[in-house]
């Protein structure tokens, strides 16, 4: 039996996959590849030393979706795929709910002709919006400030009303925090597209030689050093999260949603300090505007995952630095394979 990953060859999928096979677990990747590399595929094959069978295809054509599901016996689904920049989103909201929304409903509509009813879903923390303290909890007020988050929470509530109506659905939906950190063997790593949105991709390209400085978008906040403050969380917790989210669903059906966080929150200052710290690199930058729509502060209540899902957070900052430095050094142009003779140049690059 096996485990469709929708989105497998992305950052968070990528890093899943890979805990999944060295669990022994069979996996499907079903990827557009629209915002990921097939070098991927073959870096987890090569690390997990197992055949990843793989679809390049977009979860809007049901039509594939669903020979995905005639060829394969799958047992259950993990579902990453889809657009995530909270950026782009308000420029374009309409391809965010077109294609964030459509997929995910075919791809329900073909799990439940195929009667394949266990589903993890990649949530995220923005379902929480501007929260009204911290640290956040499940049960806290839940509100999307941009289009991506409401993607998030409308399929949130679809999944929610698909259990109700068939008691046999086993959904869990995982509220990410900040993920970060890449693979110990620096074999994968988050790989954006253009100008990183997020903190970490763009600290390693500075330290990379790719940005010349980065930009701390504010220092006026009412937090320890004025910059804003996030709960960053190493994705091999996060795919670890999965697969206990995975063995639950397995034993239980039911309705459920849990934070995957570490409960402890760390300013952007402090975020260049320890990365520069444990990697012996200068992160030169400059304080700017703040960003449109952050909030200041955003920290789990990560209680509720160690007691129903029996998983808590197990890696630090200072690892999180490491291993995110370690990916950039090892992938200067990340998984693409043109040069850029401007950045320094990676180490001999050793599959480990
Ligand atoms: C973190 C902190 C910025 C970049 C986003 C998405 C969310 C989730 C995680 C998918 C903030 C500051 C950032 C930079 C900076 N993704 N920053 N300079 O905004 O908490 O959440 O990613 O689910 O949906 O909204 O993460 O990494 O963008 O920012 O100063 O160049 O770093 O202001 O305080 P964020 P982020």
């Amino acid at each position: 039996m096996s485990v469709l990953v929708t989105g497998g060859a992305g950052y968070i999928g990528s890093h899943t996959c890979v805990s999944l096979l060295n669990r022994g677990m069979d996996v499907i990747i079903l990827d557009d590849f629209s915002n990921s590399n097939q070098k991927v595929v073959q870096r987890i094959e090569h690390m997990t030393k197992k055949e990843v069978k793989y679809y390049s295809i977009d979860l809007k054509d049901k039509d594939a979706v669903h020979s995905v599901f005639a060829d394969n016996e799958i047992e259950a689904v993990i579902h990453f795929a889809g657009y995530k920049a909270v950026g782009e989103s308000v420029v374009n909201p309409l391809s965010y709910y077109d294609n964030n929304l459509i997929s995910t409903i075919y791809l329900l509509q073909v799990m439940k002709q195929f009667n394949v009813k266990k589903l993890v879903f990649s949530s995220s923390a923005t379902v929480y919006g501007r929260p009204k303290q911290v640290p956040i909890a499940e049960n806290a007020h839940l509100s999307a400030t941009n289009p991506y988050g409401r993607t998030k929470l409308i399929i949130e509530d679809m999944l929610r009303d698909i259990y109700a109506s068939d008691n046999d659905w086993a959904i869990t939906c995982l509220r990410y925090f900040n993920p970060i950190g890449a693979h110990p063997s620096g074999n994968l790593g988050e790989d954006p597209r253009g100008i990183p949105n997020n903190l970490m991709p763009y600290i390693t390209q500075v330290a990379i030689g790719k940005r010349p400085v980065l930009q701390i978008f504010g220092d006026g906040f009412s937090t320890k050093d004025g910059t804003g403050v996030r709960d960053y969380i190493h994705v091999m917790d996060l795919a670890e999260g999965h697969i206990c989210a995975l063995e639950q669903l397995k034993k239980v059906t039911g309705f459920n949603f849990y934070n995957l966080g570490t409960g402890k929150g760390y300013s952007v200052l402090e975020i260049v300090q320890t990365f520069e710290r444990v990697n012996h690199v200068n992160i030169p930058y400059i304080i700017t505007d703040a960003r449109m729509g952050d909030i200041p502060i955003s920290y789990a209540d990560p209680t509720a995952a160690a007691t129903g899902l029996g998983w808590k957070a197990q890696r630090g900052l200072e690892e999180m630095c490491i291993d995110a430095w370690r990916w950039q050094k090892n992938n200067p142009t990340g998984y693409s394979d043109k040069k850029n003779p401007h950045l320094m140049q990676s180490g001999d690059f050793s599959f480990s």
